[in-house]
């Protein structure tokens, strides 16, 4: 029987055939252990030179890291480790011998192991870091629907911008000019709104960034949530659930994830249990100056002023209220002070930095109009998105995570280009 070493357990004193890959072999004289890895988890198979027959003992012999096998035996438990399992071989077929593999297990560079990536996704670090990502948007989908939000996709060609216009990518389009690749698909979904009342899309969006940091890349997957009679009150609730109720899923599901990279789970425990802290941006300016940042009223926070916010908080920080001048242009006028807007970014704790930045949208069609003029944006291009005030506009919040970023925090992992499968920087584009 075909078995899955996650399902191995189920299988103790059986005898089943794995298909899978040597993650490494190595041997003492008439033993022989192999690491094998099928994809749903990893478990050592041994061999006894006098259990097997000759042929199987020189294939043994002939295994190469990577080498792809089918391998039978029997299921046994280990005789010292709680939970863990073995496969005492008796047989093994081997599918291909893998030619001498680049990626050994010594310490390798950044750039060769990214050179790489097509191999190195194949390490247990970047296994688990896969299966976190996998776990982080199933989470992201269930508490949107919980919520009674639906996916409705969003174009990744568009012929304006979202996020300004700084950092967009452009692509030449037939007859039509220039496209622009997605930077979010915020508007459309503004669109959505009034047909499904709440909704989200999730997927690739693309920034020109020229910043070259651990938290940056030029492609990465965001998913944009709106929700029609939403104010900017109820928008931080929204963001705040979701946030914990991702952590919680990797909390309950990603254990054996986390053991592997060295991740301490404790930090996200009180993430689950306690509200998160509120800053209006005054206060966080003015609290970061106490702290020691020279940052300016008026400036976005640097990764620095977001690190130094979080250092000691146990829980993530709303930034609320920030200053309009240096917020994007569809973002509601606070009405309490018409030179800050209703919107916030989300600051993750263990140096993760902005996880989500949301805002309540402005629904009033001359405040709109008239920030699209001051922006200097191309006005024929947003007509579609003035039509949604013109015809039946409401009171409408949304926000966009990113999803590598939220990745990131919950692995641990140091760098960005680790948490998505092939990333894309300011100077990697290959694999
Ligand atoms: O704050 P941003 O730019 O917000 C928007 O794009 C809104 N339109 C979203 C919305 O309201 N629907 O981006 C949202 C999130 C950030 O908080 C951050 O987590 C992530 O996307 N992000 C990046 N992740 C990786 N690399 C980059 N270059 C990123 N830029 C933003
Ligand atoms: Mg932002």
């Amino acid at each position: 029987m075909i078995a899955l070493i996650k399902n191995i357990a189920e299988f103790v004193g059986t005898e089943v055939t794995l298909n899978g890959w040597v993650n490494n072999r190595r041997s003492s004289g008439s033993i022989a252990f192999l690491e094998i890895r099928d994809g749903s988890g990893f478990i050592q198979a041994v061999v006894g030179k006098g259990v097997v027959d000759a042929t199987t003992w020189e294939n043994i012999e002939k295994l190469t890291q990577e080498s792809s096998v089918s391998i039978t035996g029997k299921v046994t438990k280990h005789p010292k480790q709680e939970g863990i399992f073995e496969l005492q071989a008796n047989k093994l077929e081997i599918i291909q011998i893998a030619a001498e593999y680049p990626i050994g297990n010594k310490e390798h560079g950044p750039d060769f192991l990214m050179d790489n990536r097509h191999l190195w996704l194949r390490s247990k670090k970047q296994w688990a870091i896969l299966r976190v990502r996998d776990l982080v948007i199933s989470a992201i989908q269930e508490y949107l629907h919980n919520q009674n939000f639906i996916k409705v996709d969003s174009p990744i060609f568009t012929p304006n911008a979202c996020e300004g216009t700084t950092t967009l990518f452009a692509v030449p389009y037939f007859d039509e000019g220039n496209a622009y690749l997605s930077q979010s698909g915020q508007l459309y979904i503004e669109a959505a709104i009034a047909s499904v009342g709440r909704c989200y899309d999730f997927g690739p969006v693309f920034r020109a960034e020229k910043s070259k940091t651990k938290r940056h890349l030029s492609e990465f997957w965001m998913m944009d949530a709106e929700a029609a009679f939403v104010r900017h009150d109820e928008n931080l609730k929204l963001q705040e659930g979701l946030v914990k109720y991702i952590v919680k899923k990797c909390l309950e599901q990603c254990q054996s994830e986390f053991v592997i990279l060295e991740r301490d789970p404790a930090p996200l425990l009180a993430v689950v249990e306690q509200n998160f802290t509120r800053y209006t941006y005054d206060e966080a300016i003015k609290k970061l100056n106490e702290l020691g940042s020279d940052i300016k009223h008026g400036e976005d926070l640097g990764n620095d002023d977001e690190g130094l916010l979080t250092q000691t908080s146990p829980v993530p920080v709303f930034i609320e209220k920030w200053p309009k001048s240096i917020k994007p242009f569809y973002m509601k006028i606070d009405p309490e002070n018409d030179s800050r807007v209703l919107n916030d970014d989300l600051i993750g704790i263990e140096g993760s930095g902005e996880i989500i930045g949301g805002s309540e949208r402005e629904d009033n069609y001359d405040t709109l109009l008239q920030k699209i003029r001051h922006e200097g944006l191309p006005e024929a291009d947003y007509e579609w998105y003035l039509d949604l005030r013109r015809y039946g506009g409401v009171p409408h919040s949304g926000f966009g995570i990113g999803l590598e970023r939220m990745v990131r925090w919950m692995t641990g992992v140091e760098h960005i280009r680790e948490c998505i499968p092939f990333p894309r920087t300011i100077n990697r584009l290959k694999p």
